[in-house]
Order: structure tokens, then sequence, then C-alpha cells
């Protein structure tokens, strides 16, 4: 039988962490800014927005909003992100994606400056991750590696397979894997015969982005499965990219969704924020 992995409460302690951590940088003076840029009117966008805000709020991080219009050009955004990436204030900028059509996002993410990039999307970082360089990691497999670690998860040596390739999950999470000594394995929808290679996982980490799509049959008895997965079904309750009911009785450990890789995004992201005071000063 499996136990949960209590994201809402790791993400608690890691907020708590973080708030007495900016607590002792004001002492000495130092002030933690992050801008918060939202572009048009997608309403879940909003939502996070909203929350990233209010965990600013809790931690002791100033937070600046910068709502901008769905019209707004590019060069208006790559306007605002050169003069944010000059204040010497701001610490951090989000640009919360998806970004409206007619703007090219990867070119907005190049724009922002890798010493304030703290959801860690730009190229330099992505980099950095890659080789074992300093640098500020994508929030999310960032959180899925505190989860496993604050739960007690051994990863040294572990069969670790992802699913799904994505630049914000699926790739930073096995570059973050690898680098715990995990013997990592990304899949992704044209992978050959996924149950014969999920079934070798200790470590199941899902971002596949289809609603309970890994049914028992994917998991090997006793594994540690991750679900990043956040679905609204027709009954309007939440459900991830595992069937949570048929997994969680064959798994040692699992993340329920709601509650679990969930909240810890946001907690990560006021971690990067605190970590981007020693990231600035280095490269002064
Ligand atoms: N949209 C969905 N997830 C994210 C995220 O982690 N960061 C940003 N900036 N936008 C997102």
């Amino acid at each position: 039988m499996s136990e949960i992995i209590d994201g809402k409460k790791i993400s608690a302690q890691i907020k708590d962490e973080v708030k007495e951590k900016v607590a002792a940088y004001a002492k000495e003076g130092i002030e933690i800014t992050l801008a918060v840029v939202l572009v048009g009117n997608d309403p879940a966008s909003a939502v996070y927005v909203n929350n990233k805000k209010k965990a600013c709020e809790y931690t002791g991080i100033k937070s600046l909003s910068y709502e901008l219009p769905e019209e707004t050009t590019e060069e208006e955004l790559l306007e605002l992100i050169e003069k944010l990436n000059a204040d010497d204030k701001v610490n951090g900028i989000l640009v919360q994606l998806p970004l409206p059509k007619a703007i090219d996002e990867q070119k907005i993410l190049d724009a922002i400056s890798p010493l304030k990039d703290v959801d860690g999307f730009h190229p330099q970082n992505v980099g950095a991750l890659s080789i074992g360089k300093k640098g500020y990691v994508s929030c999310t497999p960032f959180g899925i590696i505190e989860l496993l670690k604050r739960s007690g998860v051994e990863i040294t040596g572990k069969n670790a397979v992802i699913i799904g390739r994505s630049n914000i999950v699926g790739k930073p999470m096995a570059m973050l894997m690898l680098r715990e000594n995990a013997t990592v394995t990304v899949t992704h929808s044209k992978t050959v015969d996924l149950k014969n290679v999920t079934n070798k996982a200790d470590i199941l980490i899902v971002a596949i982005g289809k609603p309970k799509m890994i049914t028992a049959e994917y998991v090997k008895d006793g594994a540690v499965v991750i679900d990043v997965g956040i679905h609204r079904m027709d009954n309007g309750k939440l459900c991830g990219d595992v069937d949570y009911e048929a997994v969680a009785p064959k798994c040692s450990l699992i993340t329920p969704v709601p509650g679990g890789v969930g909240p810890m995004t946001i907690a990560m992201l006021m971690q990067n924020c605190v970590n981007s005071v020693e990231i600035i000063k280095a490269a002064k």
C-alpha cells in the first residue's frame, strides 16, 4: 500500500524557510523583488500569477505586477524586459506563459537577463544545468527533486523513467535526475512499447498531459510515482496524468492531484528569488 507525498506540506515548509532567509537578508538591508509580467486574458494564467503574488506576500518578497493587454506587441514587451533587466532593484523577472500568438515566446525568454531568469528558461541556464554549473533551475522539476529528497527517496543508482520531453519539465527533469546519479530514461509520444519501459522504473515521473493515461499496468510494484499533470474532469474534479485510484495501491509513494507537484512550483519560484541574491552578486 502506498504513502502519499504531501506537496502541500513540503511546499509550506519551503516557503517558511524562504521567509526566514528573506527576513535575514532584510536585516542586512537587502530587499528581494520579483517582477511578474502577464500579457492578455488567459484565465488560468491570471490565477497562477495571482498565486505567485500571494506567495511573494507571504515570504516577504516584494512583487511588481505588469498586466499588459492582449494587443501588446513583441517590441513593447521587449522594451519592458530591457527596462527590468537594467533595474538594479529587480532581482527576478517572470513572464507568464503562454503568451498571445503574435508574440514569439522564445525571443522573449531569450531577452530576459540570465541573472534574473527565476523560471530557469533562458538557454544559458538550461545549458548551465546540463553541464553542472550554477544557475537557475526550472521550478517544477526543481520542486520534484525536493519532494523526493524530503520524502527520503534514495535517487542514486535508481532507474528513473520520465514520460514527456518538454523544455519546462521533461528535459530539465532528466538533467536533474542525472545530477542526482539516477539512471535516466526519457520517453515520449513516439516511444515504442511504453509500458515495457515504465515497468522498469523505480521512480516514474509523468508529465505527458493526458488525463489518467498511466494505469496500473504501466507501474512496477513498489515504484515511486510523481504526477505532474493537472486536468479538470467533466464532474468538476481535478485529476492528473496518472489514474490515481488504480495506481496508488501498487506504489510505495505517490503524489496526489491536487496537493502533490502543483504547490511545489511556486515554492521553488520563491526559492529561486532568494537564490537570485547570490547569483547576481557572483556575476558582479
Ligand atoms: N506557464 C505554465 N507554467 C509556467 C511556469 O512555470 N512559468 C511561467 N513563466 N509560465 C508558466
